[in-house]
């Protein structure tokens, strides 16, 4: 009896231990599966997922700090959380079996994303401002971002996207990057006078592989200002031109601050002239020469020359000459009229020696006649 007693209870320990055995042993059979096999959840969103035992088992279950479990099936468990704020959930949870083939533990990979809260481009503080040939580096700032490992920055230019960036490293990073942090990224340039008042931002967009793509958040413009000297981007050519006529010549500068004009001619200041253009309405032959157009403003001094030729008006002199031909034919005209009239009036004998010439032709002709 007490044999029997002791062998019953040595096999219900042999029992026990197989239980045990089975329990704490390793996965020899197949793994659950899990399905989907990567959530990609965005934070504050619900998640679940199914386990499911490919072969009998005594019991499924999930390891996890947050969540419901609900059975779907015999051999089928959901997990299931109605708002996932938990960001230790980004490292997993495990569901697990036990049965003949032990323990087996499948692990549930969470990726937790969160789109900006807020994204700002600016042009980091210059002492003063920024002129054409400096560098400067725009800041773009994206605030409560998950996860900083798949961020991208892009930076546009207008509507032209100039950069991206997409190595995480590189970034100034705020805050434990298994949550959500804050993320500063730099786009440095030197400027150009093409930047001034060109429009900047910047776009924060996580590629997760998601079935619909996570819409990127973009910046608001930020605008630059940009001094630079001036460049003339029209001007005067040489001119050639009679007195008394117009004289216009221009030259227009780019410039930023606003330019300061001032002319010469022939290395003599020209009062008063302080006009992108500059005009005479009526040239003399003193105002010819080498003019200068020179352009100034804060940061730099340009300018350009051009040679003013004034001649002779000719169509004066003509107009002066015909009036002086005809003066002068006039005075001929009187001269021998006043001739011819004294002669008519102190020669009257001569008239009767014509009308005596005229008779003898007369005679002449009568005597052809004959
Ligand atoms: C879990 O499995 C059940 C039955 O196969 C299915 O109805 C349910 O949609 C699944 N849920 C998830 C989250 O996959
Ligand atoms: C998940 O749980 C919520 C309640 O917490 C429930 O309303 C919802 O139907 C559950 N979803 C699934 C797929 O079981
Ligand atoms: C990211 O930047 C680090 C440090 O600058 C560099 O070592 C690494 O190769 C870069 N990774 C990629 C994918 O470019
Ligand atoms: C997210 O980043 C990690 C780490 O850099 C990378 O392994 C993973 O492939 C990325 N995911 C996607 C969808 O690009
Ligand atoms: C103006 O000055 C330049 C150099 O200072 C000189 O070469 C040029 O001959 C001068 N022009 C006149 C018309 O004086
Ligand atoms: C310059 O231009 C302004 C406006 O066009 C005009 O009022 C002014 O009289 C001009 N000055 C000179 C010196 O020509
Ligand atoms: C303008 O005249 C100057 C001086 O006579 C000369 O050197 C220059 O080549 C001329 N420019 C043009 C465009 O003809």
């Amino acid at each position: 009896m007490g044999y029997l007693t002791v062998t019953a209870a040595l096999l219900w320990m042999a029992y026990g231990l197989s239980l045990l055995m089975t329990i704490v042993a390793d996965c020899t059979g197949p793994e659950p599966v899990i399905d989907p096999p990567h959530l990609v959840v965005r934070y504050g969103d619900p998640a679940s997922a199914n386990c499911s035992a490919p072969q009998h088992v005594n019991k499924i279950g999930w390891e996890a700090t947050v969540g419901t479990t609900n059975v779907e099936g015999p051999q089928q468990l959901v997990w299931n959380v109605s708002s996932v704020t938990d960001w230790s959930l980004g490292s997993g949870v495990m569901c697990y079996t036990n049965g003949e083939s032990g323990q087996c533990i499948q692990n549930l990979a969470i990726t937790i994303y969160k789109n900006p809260d807020s994204v700002t481009a600016r042009l980091i503080y210059y002492p003063g401002a920024l002129v054409e040939g400096e560098q400067y580096s725009l800041e773009c700032e994206v605030q409560s971002v998950a996860p900083v490992r798949n961020l991208t920055v892009t930076w546009f230019r207008g509507d032209q996207e100039v950069e991206q960036q997409s190595n995480y490293t590189q970034f100034s990073i705020e805050g434990d990057q298994s949550k959500d942090v804050t993320v500063w990224t730099r786009l440095t340039n030197t400027a150009s006078r093409e930047d001034h008042e060109a429009y900047y931002s910047c776009a924060a967009n996580l590629d997760l592989n998601t079935a619909e793509p996570i819409p990127s958040v973009r910046s608001r413009f930020t605008q630059l200002k940009v001094w630079y000297r001036p460049r003339i981007v029209s001007s005067s050519q040489n001119v050639s031109l009679g007195a008394g006529d117009l004289l216009e010549l221009h030259c227009i500068a780019d410039a930023h601050p606003s330019p300061t004009y001032q002319w010469r001619r022939d290395n003599m200041t020209l009062e008063n002239e302080n006009n992108a253009t500059l005009r005479i309405e009526s040239a003399s032959e003193d105002q010819a020469g080498d003019y200068e157009c020179i352009v100034n403003n804060d940061i730099g001094e340009t300018s350009t020359k051009m040679r003013v030729d004034v001649y002779r008006n000719y169509t004066i002199l003509i107009a002066i000459f015909l009036v002086l031909v005809v003066g002068a034919l006039i005075a001929v005209f009187i001269v021998i009229y006043s001739i011819h009239h004294k002669k008519n009036k102190t020669g009257e004998y001569r008239l009767t020696k014509v009308k005596v010439g005229s008779s003898l032709n007369g005679q002449v002709a009568q005597a052809n006649g004959h």
